[in-house]
Protein backbone atom coordinates (compact mmCIF):
# COMPACT_ATOMS: atom_id res chain seq x y z
CA UNK A 1 0.00 0.00 0.00
CA UNK A 2 1.22 3.40 -0.74
CA UNK A 3 0.69 6.49 1.66
CA UNK A 4 -0.05 9.74 0.83
CA UNK A 5 -0.53 13.05 2.33
CA UNK A 6 -2.50 15.99 0.64
CA UNK A 7 -1.44 19.06 1.84
CA UNK A 8 -4.32 21.83 1.61
CA UNK A 9 -8.25 20.71 1.63
CA UNK A 10 -9.17 23.87 -0.56
CA UNK A 11 -10.83 23.58 -3.90
CA UNK A 12 -8.16 21.81 -5.70
CA UNK A 13 -7.08 19.63 -2.20
CA UNK A 14 -10.82 18.41 -1.94
CA UNK A 15 -10.97 17.41 -5.89
CA UNK A 16 -8.11 15.45 -5.46
CA UNK A 17 -9.37 13.46 -2.52
CA UNK A 18 -12.46 12.84 -4.08
CA UNK A 19 -10.59 11.99 -8.03
CA UNK A 20 -8.49 9.25 -5.60
CA UNK A 21 -11.58 7.78 -4.28
CA UNK A 22 -14.21 8.17 -7.13
CA UNK A 23 -11.62 6.15 -9.28
CA UNK A 24 -9.86 4.33 -6.40
CA UNK A 25 -10.25 0.43 -8.57
CA UNK A 26 -8.65 2.50 -11.76
CA UNK A 27 -5.97 4.69 -10.07
CA UNK A 28 -4.88 1.00 -7.88
CA UNK A 29 -4.60 -0.74 -11.30
CA UNK A 30 -2.29 1.97 -12.83
CA UNK A 31 -0.09 2.24 -9.83
CA UNK A 32 -0.50 -1.71 -9.18
CA UNK A 33 -0.71 -1.55 -5.40
CA UNK A 34 -3.66 0.08 -2.76
CA UNK A 35 -3.39 4.11 -2.38
CA UNK A 36 -4.24 5.41 0.82
CA UNK A 37 -4.97 9.34 1.76
CA UNK A 38 -3.25 8.90 5.24
CA UNK A 39 -2.91 12.59 6.15
CA UNK A 40 -4.93 15.51 5.15
CA UNK A 41 -3.00 18.80 6.59
CA UNK A 42 -5.15 21.90 6.67
CA UNK A 43 -6.19 24.97 9.62
CA UNK A 44 -9.48 24.37 9.25
CA UNK A 45 -11.19 20.79 10.69
CA UNK A 46 -14.01 19.35 8.14
CA UNK A 47 -16.10 18.01 10.29
CA UNK A 48 -19.13 16.97 7.64
CA UNK A 49 -16.59 15.34 5.02
CA UNK A 50 -15.63 11.67 4.94
CA UNK A 51 -12.40 12.54 4.97
CA UNK A 52 -12.55 14.67 8.52
CA UNK A 53 -11.03 11.60 10.17
CA UNK A 54 -7.34 12.49 8.08
CA UNK A 55 -6.87 16.09 8.92
CA UNK A 56 -4.05 17.12 11.05
CA UNK A 57 -2.78 20.62 11.78
CA UNK A 58 0.64 19.61 11.98
CA UNK A 59 2.97 19.52 9.38
CA UNK A 60 5.92 17.65 10.88
CA UNK A 61 3.30 14.59 11.69
CA UNK A 62 3.46 14.36 7.76
CA UNK A 63 7.41 15.29 7.40
CA UNK A 64 8.42 12.20 10.03
CA UNK A 65 5.99 9.71 9.04
CA UNK A 66 8.59 7.39 6.95
CA UNK A 67 5.39 5.66 5.33
CA UNK A 68 4.14 8.69 3.68
CA UNK A 69 6.28 8.60 0.72
CA UNK A 70 4.38 10.83 -1.73
CA UNK A 71 2.50 14.63 -1.19
CA UNK A 72 0.23 16.74 -2.85
CA UNK A 73 0.65 20.15 -2.21
CA UNK A 74 -2.20 22.17 -2.76
CA UNK A 75 -1.70 25.35 -0.51
CA UNK A 76 -1.77 28.20 -2.94
CA UNK A 77 0.89 30.74 -2.28
CA UNK A 78 4.81 30.39 -1.76
CA UNK A 79 4.61 30.02 2.08
CA UNK A 80 4.96 27.77 3.68
CA UNK A 81 4.00 25.73 0.82
CA UNK A 82 7.78 26.54 -0.34
CA UNK A 83 9.27 25.40 3.26
CA UNK A 84 6.95 22.39 3.43
CA UNK A 85 8.21 21.08 -0.04
CA UNK A 86 11.84 21.54 0.76
CA UNK A 87 11.38 18.97 3.85
CA UNK A 88 9.48 16.57 2.32
CA UNK A 89 11.75 16.61 -0.74
CA UNK A 90 15.22 16.54 1.87
CA UNK A 91 12.96 13.68 3.76
CA UNK A 92 12.62 11.58 0.76
CA UNK A 93 8.87 12.13 -0.47
CA UNK A 94 8.11 12.94 -3.83
CA UNK A 95 6.12 16.07 -4.01
CA UNK A 96 3.41 16.83 -7.04
CA UNK A 97 1.93 20.20 -6.81
CA UNK A 98 -0.57 22.87 -8.74
CA UNK A 99 0.48 26.04 -6.84
CA UNK A 100 2.02 27.86 -9.75
CA UNK A 101 3.80 30.11 -7.36
CA UNK A 102 6.03 27.77 -5.94
CA UNK A 103 7.14 26.53 -8.82
CA UNK A 104 7.70 29.53 -10.85
CA UNK A 105 9.51 31.30 -7.65
CA UNK A 106 11.73 28.36 -6.40
CA UNK A 107 11.15 25.42 -9.47
CA UNK A 108 15.14 25.76 -10.76
CA UNK A 109 15.91 24.80 -6.92
CA UNK A 110 13.37 22.12 -5.72
CA UNK A 111 14.08 20.12 -9.21
CA UNK A 112 17.93 20.40 -8.01
CA UNK A 113 16.58 18.94 -4.93
CA UNK A 114 14.56 16.12 -5.95
CA UNK A 115 17.37 14.90 -7.76
CA UNK A 116 19.75 15.19 -4.92
CA UNK A 117 17.06 13.23 -3.35
CA UNK A 118 16.25 10.52 -5.48
CA UNK A 119 12.94 11.66 -5.66
CA UNK A 120 10.28 13.67 -7.79
CA UNK A 121 8.89 16.78 -8.10
CA UNK A 122 6.14 16.99 -10.41
CA UNK A 123 3.48 19.74 -10.99
CA UNK A 124 1.54 19.23 -14.56
CA UNK A 125 -1.29 20.95 -12.36
CA UNK A 126 0.31 24.14 -12.17
CA UNK A 127 -0.38 25.39 -15.26
CA UNK A 128 -3.97 24.79 -17.76
CA UNK A 129 -5.75 23.28 -15.01
CA UNK A 130 -6.59 19.98 -16.29
CA UNK A 131 -4.71 20.33 -19.79
CA UNK A 132 -1.68 17.86 -19.75
CA UNK A 133 1.20 20.40 -21.23
CA UNK A 134 3.95 19.34 -19.16
CA UNK A 135 4.41 16.71 -19.71
CA UNK A 136 4.12 16.54 -23.48
CA UNK A 137 6.52 19.77 -22.84
CA UNK A 138 8.84 17.17 -21.45
CA UNK A 139 8.24 13.86 -23.21
CA UNK A 140 6.71 13.79 -26.40
CA UNK A 141 7.72 17.25 -27.58
CA UNK A 142 11.09 16.32 -26.23
CA UNK A 143 13.04 16.15 -29.50
CA UNK A 144 11.63 19.50 -30.80
CA UNK A 145 13.63 23.36 -30.54
CA UNK A 146 10.49 24.83 -29.67
CA UNK A 147 9.93 28.75 -31.08
CA UNK A 148 7.36 30.18 -29.01
CA UNK A 149 4.30 29.12 -27.20
CA UNK A 150 1.47 31.34 -26.92
CA UNK A 151 -1.33 30.98 -24.45
CA UNK A 152 -4.58 31.36 -22.72
CA UNK A 153 -3.21 30.71 -19.10
CA UNK A 154 -6.04 31.82 -16.81
CA UNK A 155 -9.78 30.48 -16.75
CA UNK A 156 -10.66 33.44 -14.66
CA UNK A 157 -9.89 36.06 -16.89
CA UNK A 158 -10.68 34.31 -19.81
CA UNK A 159 -14.34 33.90 -18.27
CA UNK A 160 -14.70 37.23 -17.48
CA UNK A 161 -13.76 38.72 -21.33
CA UNK A 162 -15.55 36.01 -22.83
CA UNK A 163 -19.17 36.59 -20.80
CA UNK A 164 -18.33 40.58 -21.10
CA UNK A 165 -18.15 39.98 -25.24
CA UNK A 166 -20.86 38.17 -25.26
CA UNK A 167 -23.39 39.28 -22.48
CA UNK A 168 -22.06 42.96 -22.24
CA UNK A 169 -21.90 41.50 -18.35
CA UNK A 170 -20.11 43.63 -15.81
CA UNK A 171 -16.34 42.98 -14.66
CA UNK A 172 -17.64 43.27 -11.21
CA UNK A 173 -20.16 40.45 -11.73
CA UNK A 174 -18.61 37.47 -13.75
CA UNK A 175 -15.49 37.86 -11.52
CA UNK A 176 -18.18 37.39 -8.39
CA UNK A 177 -19.14 34.53 -10.86
CA UNK A 178 -15.93 33.36 -11.30
CA UNK A 179 -14.91 32.93 -7.76
CA UNK A 180 -18.03 31.17 -6.78
CA UNK A 181 -16.87 28.62 -8.97
CA UNK A 182 -13.70 27.85 -7.56
CA UNK A 183 -11.85 29.41 -10.62
CA UNK A 184 -10.48 32.70 -9.17
CA UNK A 185 -7.18 32.73 -6.65
CA UNK A 186 -7.65 33.95 -3.33
CA UNK A 187 -6.62 36.64 -3.93
CA UNK A 188 -8.18 37.46 -7.67
CA UNK A 189 -5.63 40.26 -8.74
CA UNK A 190 -3.18 37.80 -9.20
CA UNK A 191 -5.39 36.96 -11.83
CA UNK A 192 -7.15 40.01 -13.17
CA UNK A 193 -3.29 41.81 -12.95
CA UNK A 194 -1.65 39.07 -14.82
CA UNK A 195 0.69 37.75 -11.90
CA UNK A 196 -1.14 34.05 -12.44
CA UNK A 197 -1.02 33.71 -16.32
CA UNK A 198 2.86 34.79 -15.80
CA UNK A 199 4.03 32.46 -13.42
CA UNK A 200 2.42 30.05 -15.84
CA UNK A 201 3.87 31.48 -19.15
CA UNK A 202 7.57 31.13 -16.95
CA UNK A 203 6.73 27.37 -15.99
CA UNK A 204 6.18 26.68 -19.65
CA UNK A 205 9.26 28.78 -20.66
CA UNK A 206 11.45 26.94 -18.88
CA UNK A 207 9.76 23.81 -19.68
CA UNK A 208 10.42 24.86 -23.30
CA UNK A 209 14.03 26.49 -22.88
CA UNK A 210 15.37 25.08 -19.72
CA UNK A 211 15.95 28.34 -18.22
CA UNK A 212 13.81 30.00 -15.76
CA UNK A 213 13.37 34.00 -15.42
CA UNK A 214 11.69 35.53 -11.93
CA UNK A 215 8.06 36.06 -13.13
CA UNK A 216 8.05 38.93 -11.15
CA UNK A 217 10.30 40.47 -13.66
CA UNK A 218 8.51 39.68 -17.02
CA UNK A 219 6.41 42.45 -18.85
CA UNK A 220 2.99 41.78 -17.02
CA UNK A 221 -0.12 43.94 -18.48
CA UNK A 222 -3.75 42.17 -16.92
CA UNK A 223 -7.79 42.79 -17.94
CA UNK A 224 -8.26 45.48 -15.74
CA UNK A 225 -8.15 48.31 -18.65
CA UNK A 226 -9.84 46.35 -20.83
CA UNK A 227 -13.83 48.20 -21.88
CA UNK A 228 -16.54 47.08 -23.50
CA UNK A 229 -15.77 49.42 -26.42
CA UNK A 230 -12.57 47.66 -26.69
CA UNK A 231 -14.22 44.57 -27.08
CA UNK A 232 -16.54 45.51 -29.41
CA UNK A 233 -13.84 47.45 -31.57
CA UNK A 234 -11.92 43.96 -31.89
CA UNK A 235 -15.00 42.28 -32.63
CA UNK A 236 -15.54 44.37 -35.81
CA UNK A 237 -12.09 44.23 -36.70
CA UNK A 238 -12.55 40.47 -36.72
CA UNK A 239 -10.35 39.74 -33.48
CA UNK A 240 -11.03 38.57 -29.72
CA UNK A 241 -9.31 40.15 -27.04
CA UNK A 242 -7.59 37.62 -24.70
CA UNK A 243 -5.08 37.28 -21.93
CA UNK A 244 -2.14 35.78 -23.81
CA UNK A 245 1.28 34.14 -21.72
CA UNK A 246 3.81 34.22 -24.77
CA UNK A 247 7.07 32.84 -25.17
CA UNK A 248 9.56 33.42 -27.74
CA UNK A 249 13.69 33.90 -28.27
CA UNK A 250 14.25 37.35 -29.59
CA UNK A 251 18.34 37.09 -31.22
CA UNK A 252 18.96 34.21 -29.28
CA UNK A 253 17.62 35.82 -25.74
CA UNK A 254 14.63 34.57 -23.91
CA UNK A 255 11.25 37.02 -24.00
CA UNK A 256 8.33 35.82 -21.93
CA UNK A 257 5.21 38.19 -21.70
CA UNK A 258 1.72 38.39 -20.85
CA UNK A 259 -0.70 40.91 -21.58
CA UNK A 260 -3.99 41.36 -23.77
CA UNK A 261 -4.02 40.39 -27.61
CA UNK A 262 -5.70 40.85 -30.41
CA UNK A 263 -5.83 36.96 -31.60
CA UNK A 264 -7.01 37.19 -35.21
CA UNK A 265 -9.85 34.84 -36.11
CA UNK A 266 -7.68 31.93 -37.94
CA UNK A 267 -5.58 31.66 -34.83
CA UNK A 268 -7.14 28.35 -33.29
CA UNK A 269 -6.57 30.36 -29.74
CA UNK A 270 -9.61 32.88 -31.02
CA UNK A 271 -12.36 30.20 -30.65
CA UNK A 272 -11.40 29.61 -27.26
CA UNK A 273 -13.94 30.99 -24.54
CA UNK A 274 -15.34 30.39 -20.51
CA UNK A 275 -13.12 28.97 -18.40
CA UNK A 276 -10.72 27.01 -21.22
CA UNK A 277 -7.37 28.02 -21.92
CA UNK A 278 -5.70 27.15 -25.21
CA UNK A 279 -2.22 26.52 -25.43
CA UNK A 280 -0.39 26.84 -29.18
CA UNK A 281 3.20 25.39 -28.64
CA UNK A 282 5.35 26.37 -32.44
CA UNK A 283 8.32 23.72 -32.52
CA UNK A 284 10.54 23.17 -35.54
CA UNK A 285 9.87 19.21 -35.97
CA UNK A 286 6.33 19.12 -34.88
CA UNK A 287 4.76 22.15 -36.18
CA UNK A 288 2.13 23.72 -34.04
CA UNK A 289 0.08 21.67 -31.77
CA UNK A 290 -2.79 22.70 -29.81
CA UNK A 291 -3.73 22.18 -26.27
CA UNK A 292 -7.45 22.71 -25.05
CA UNK A 293 -9.20 22.22 -22.56
CA UNK A 294 -11.21 23.16 -18.53
CA UNK A 295 -7.97 25.75 -17.59
CA UNK A 296 -9.51 25.46 -13.77
CA UNK A 297 -11.96 24.28 -11.51
CA UNK A 298 -11.67 21.78 -9.02
CA UNK A 299 -11.77 18.44 -10.38
CA UNK A 300 -10.16 19.29 -13.79
CA UNK A 301 -7.29 20.34 -11.84
CA UNK A 302 -7.36 17.81 -9.36
CA UNK A 303 -7.31 15.26 -12.61
CA UNK A 304 -3.81 16.94 -13.38
CA UNK A 305 -2.69 16.43 -9.52
CA UNK A 306 -3.70 12.94 -9.67
CA UNK A 307 -2.34 12.14 -13.00
CA UNK A 308 1.03 13.17 -11.57
CA UNK A 309 0.53 11.21 -8.14
CA UNK A 310 0.30 8.41 -10.10
CA UNK A 311 3.55 8.59 -12.59
CA UNK A 312 5.17 9.07 -8.84
CA UNK A 313 3.41 6.00 -7.46
CA UNK A 314 3.99 3.72 -10.59
CA UNK A 315 7.28 3.96 -11.27
CA UNK A 316 10.71 4.79 -9.40
CA UNK A 317 12.16 8.16 -9.57
CA UNK A 318 14.61 6.86 -12.37
CA UNK A 319 11.62 6.39 -14.31
CA UNK A 320 10.64 9.85 -14.25
CA UNK A 321 12.93 12.21 -16.62
CA UNK A 322 12.73 15.42 -14.22
CA UNK A 323 13.47 18.39 -16.23
CA UNK A 324 16.53 20.31 -15.59
CA UNK A 325 16.48 23.86 -15.04
CA UNK A 326 18.80 26.92 -14.37
CA UNK A 327 17.68 30.75 -13.50
CA UNK A 328 18.66 32.66 -16.61
CA UNK A 329 20.62 35.14 -16.43
CA UNK A 330 19.78 38.65 -17.44
CA UNK A 331 21.86 38.52 -20.32
CA UNK A 332 19.70 35.57 -21.48
CA UNK A 333 16.22 37.64 -20.58
CA UNK A 334 15.10 39.65 -23.80
CA UNK A 335 14.30 43.04 -23.60
CA UNK A 336 10.23 43.48 -24.21
CA UNK A 337 11.17 46.84 -26.03
CA UNK A 338 12.83 44.63 -28.52
CA UNK A 339 9.64 42.41 -29.42
CA UNK A 340 8.21 43.16 -32.85
CA UNK A 341 4.79 42.95 -33.36
CA UNK A 342 1.45 44.69 -34.73
CA UNK A 343 -0.12 47.01 -32.14
CA UNK A 344 -4.43 48.30 -32.19
CA UNK A 345 -4.22 51.96 -31.65
CA UNK A 346 -6.67 53.72 -30.63
CA UNK A 347 -5.84 57.74 -30.08
CA UNK A 348 -8.33 60.94 -29.27
CA UNK A 349 -8.21 61.94 -32.87
CA UNK A 350 -9.53 63.36 -35.30
CA UNK A 351 -10.59 61.82 -38.95
CA UNK A 352 -8.56 64.53 -40.95
CA UNK A 353 -5.56 63.53 -38.86
CA UNK A 354 -4.99 60.59 -41.34
CA UNK A 355 -2.22 61.64 -43.15
CA UNK A 356 -0.21 63.07 -40.14
CA UNK A 357 -0.47 59.85 -38.50
CA UNK A 358 0.27 57.98 -41.36
CA UNK A 359 3.71 59.56 -42.18
CA UNK A 360 4.43 59.03 -38.42
CA UNK A 361 3.43 55.14 -37.80
CA UNK A 362 4.40 54.96 -41.49
CA UNK A 363 1.42 52.77 -42.97
CA UNK A 364 -2.02 52.51 -40.74
CA UNK A 365 -4.11 49.52 -41.48
CA UNK A 366 -8.14 48.77 -40.86
CA UNK A 367 -8.42 52.64 -40.21
CA UNK A 368 -11.64 52.53 -37.85
CA UNK A 369 -13.27 56.16 -36.56
CA UNK A 370 -15.66 56.63 -34.31
CA UNK A 371 -16.96 59.58 -31.97
CA UNK A 372 -13.57 60.94 -31.52
CA UNK A 373 -12.01 57.65 -31.33
CA UNK A 374 -9.18 57.07 -34.48
CA UNK A 375 -8.47 53.37 -34.27
CA UNK A 376 -6.11 51.79 -35.97
CA UNK A 377 -3.66 48.87 -36.65
CA UNK A 378 0.18 49.37 -37.31
CA UNK A 379 2.58 47.56 -39.07
CA UNK A 380 4.86 45.47 -37.97
CA UNK A 381 7.29 47.73 -35.40
CA UNK A 382 8.82 46.69 -32.04
CA UNK A 383 7.82 48.51 -28.19
CA UNK A 384 10.27 50.62 -28.33
CA UNK A 385 9.33 51.96 -31.71
CA UNK A 386 5.24 51.77 -31.32
CA UNK A 387 5.75 54.27 -28.06
CA UNK A 388 7.94 56.95 -29.08
CA UNK A 389 5.28 57.12 -32.29
CA UNK A 390 2.29 57.70 -30.00
CA UNK A 391 4.35 60.11 -28.11
CA UNK A 392 5.79 61.55 -30.90
CA UNK A 393 2.38 62.40 -32.39
CA UNK A 394 0.91 63.99 -29.15
CA UNK A 395 -2.79 63.08 -29.29
CA UNK A 396 -3.91 61.05 -25.83
CA UNK A 397 -4.14 57.67 -25.54
CA UNK A 398 -7.30 55.83 -25.14
CA UNK A 399 -5.73 52.38 -26.02
CA UNK A 400 -3.01 50.22 -27.19
CA UNK A 401 -3.23 46.10 -27.64
CA UNK A 402 -0.76 43.92 -29.36
CA UNK A 403 -1.69 42.20 -32.08
CA UNK A 404 -1.08 37.98 -31.62
N1 LIG B 1 -6.98 31.19 -10.93
C1 LIG B 1 -6.46 30.29 -11.87
C2 LIG B 1 -7.18 30.50 -13.20
C3 LIG B 1 -6.67 28.87 -11.40
O1 LIG B 1 -8.20 31.19 -13.20
O2 LIG B 1 -6.70 30.05 -14.23
C4 LIG B 1 -5.99 27.83 -12.21
O3 LIG B 1 -4.60 27.97 -12.17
Amino acid sequence: MIHVALLGFGVVGSGTAEVLTQNQSIIEKKVGQAVNIKYILDLRDFPDSPFADRVVHDFQIIANDPEVSVVAEMLGGSHPAYEFTVACLKAGKSVVTSNKEVVANFGTELLALAREHGVSYLFEASVGGGIPIIRPLREDLASNNVTAISGILNGTTNYILTRMDTEGASFEDVLKDAQKLGYAEANPAADVEGLDAARKIVILAAMAFGKRIDPNTILCEGITGITAADSELAGEMGYAIKLIGYTTRVDGKILAMVSPRLVPLGNPIHGVNGVFNGILVTADMVGQVMFYGPGAGKLPTASAVAGDLIDVMGHTPAGIHSPVWVDATLDEIADPDTYVCRHLVVLDAHESDVGYLETVFGGLNAVHYTEGRFSFITEEMTEAAVKACIEAVDYPLVTRIRVL
